[in-house]
C-alpha cells in the first residue's frame, strides 16, 4: 500500500470491478457506496473499511475516487467532498456533462483540492481484463497521479485537456457506439422480418459485414439470444445521448443522428428495458414491430 490513502464512492456495475483491481493492486483503503449491502459485500471478499458516510470517506482519504451514475449523483455526492478537499485529488470517473464536472472542479480548485474528470471507454468485462481506456482532464501538472493510480486497473490512461475535456471524448466515444447500436438493433430487426435465420445473421455481422468490430463482437450474441443482462444499462445510453444533444445545442452544431437516439432510447426505458443492456434497444424494436 502507498503512503496515500485512496477512497472509493460508488461501487456499482463498473465501481465495483475498478476498485477491486485498485485493492488487488494495494491502492485501497476504504469504500463507500450509498447502498450499504454492496459495500459490505465488498468488504467481505477484500478485507477494506467500509466508511459511514461521504463525509467520512473524504475525511479518511487522501485521494477520492468516485464513479456514479449521473449528474445528479455526482453533484450530491461531491457537494459533500467539496469542503473537505483542501490539498487532496478527487478524480471522477462517471459519464457526466462537462459543463457540470467543470464547475465542480473549479469549487475543488478554490476549496484547495485538484479535481479530475475521468470517465472510462470499455464496458465492465473490459474492466474485469484491464483492457478500458480512461479519458482524462484535469490541470495537467498533476496528471502523473492521476496515471499511477488508475494505472492497474486501465490499458491506457491519456491525457486529453483542462476539466472537462477527458468527458468530451467520452461523449464523442459514446455517440458512435449510441448510433452503432441503433444501427445494429434496426439491422437485425430487419433481417429477422425478412426470414435469415440466427446463423445467417451472427455470420454476418461477424465474418462477412465491413462493420464487424468488438462492439458487435459484444453485443450481436446477446442480441440473438435475448440476454440482456446488463454490461452497459440502457438508461446510461439514454442519459448520455441526451448529454450530447444539449451539448450540440450549445456548440451549435446539428445532430440529428443523436437526436433521435435520445427519443429512441427514452422510447425504449418507458417500455421497461431502462436496467437491462443497451442491447435491448433490439427489443424495442421487435416490440413494436409486426413480425
Ligand atoms: N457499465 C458500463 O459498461 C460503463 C462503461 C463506461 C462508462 N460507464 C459510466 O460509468 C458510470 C457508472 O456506470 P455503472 O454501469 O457502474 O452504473 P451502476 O451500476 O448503475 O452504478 C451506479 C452507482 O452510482 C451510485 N449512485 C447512484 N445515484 C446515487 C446518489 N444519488 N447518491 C449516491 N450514489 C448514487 C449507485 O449506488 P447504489 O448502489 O446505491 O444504487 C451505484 O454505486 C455511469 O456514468 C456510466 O454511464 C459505464
Amino acid at each position: 500500500m502507498s503512503d496515500e490513502k485512496v477512497g472509493f464512492i460508488g461501487l456499482g456495475v463498473m465501481g465495483y470491478r475498478i476498485a477491486a483491481n485498485l485493492y488487488r493492486a494495494g491502492k485501497l483503503s476504504i469504500v463507500y457506496n450509498r447502498t450499504r449491502s454492496k459495500a459490505e459485500e465488498f468488504a467481505k471478499t477484500y478485507g477494506v473499511e467500509v466508511a459511514n458516510s461521504v463525509e467520512e470517506l473524504a475525511s479518511r482519504s487522501d485521494v477520492i475516487i468516485t464513479m456514479l451514475s449521473d449528474d445528479t449523483a455526482v453533484s450530491e455526492v461531491l457537494g459533500h467532498v467539496v469542503p473537505l478537499s483542501e490539498g487532496k485529488l478527487l478524480v471522477d470517473m462517471s459519464t457526466i456533462s462537462p459543463l457540470t464536472s467543470a464547475e465542480l472542479a473549479a469549487r475543488v480548485a478554490k476549496a484547495g483540492g485538484f479535481m479530475f474528470d475521468a470517465p472510462v471507454m470499455g464496458t465492465s468485462i473490459d474492466v474485469e481484463q484491464r483492457r478500458i481506456t480512461v479519458l482524462v482532464g484535469g490541470p495537467k501538472e498533476q496528471f502523473p497521479r492521476v496515471e499511477r493510480l488508475l494505472q492497474p486497473t486501465a490499458a491506457r490512461v491519456v491525457y486529453i485537456g483542462g476539466n472537462g475535456m477527458g468527458l468530451y471524448a467520452k461523449l464523442v466515444g459514446n455517440m458512435m457506439f449510441a448510433i452503432f447500436m441503433g444501427g445494429l438493433s434496426e439491422a437485425i430487426n430487419f433481417a429477422r422480418a425478412a426470414g435469415l435465420t440466427q446463423e445467417q445473421i451472427m455470420d454476418l455481422f461477424l465474418n462477412i459485414s465491413g462493420t464487424r468490430s468488438p462492439s458487435s463482437q459484444l453485443k450481436v450474441p446477446k442480441i440473438l439470444s435475448s440476454d440482456f443482462s446488463t454490461q452497459f444499462a440502457l438508461k446510461h445510453m439514454r442519459k448520455d445521448v441526451e448529454i450530447m444533444v444539449r451539448e450540440a445545442q450549445r456548440l451549435r452544431v446539428p445532430v440529428p443522428i443523436t437526436a433521435l437516439l435520445a427519443s429512441l432510447y427514452r422510447m425504449a426505458e418507458n417500455l421497461g428495458l431502462s436496467d437491462l443492456d443497451v442491447s435491448a434497444l433490439a427489443e424495442f424494436y421487435s416490440k413494436v414491430s409486426a413480425h
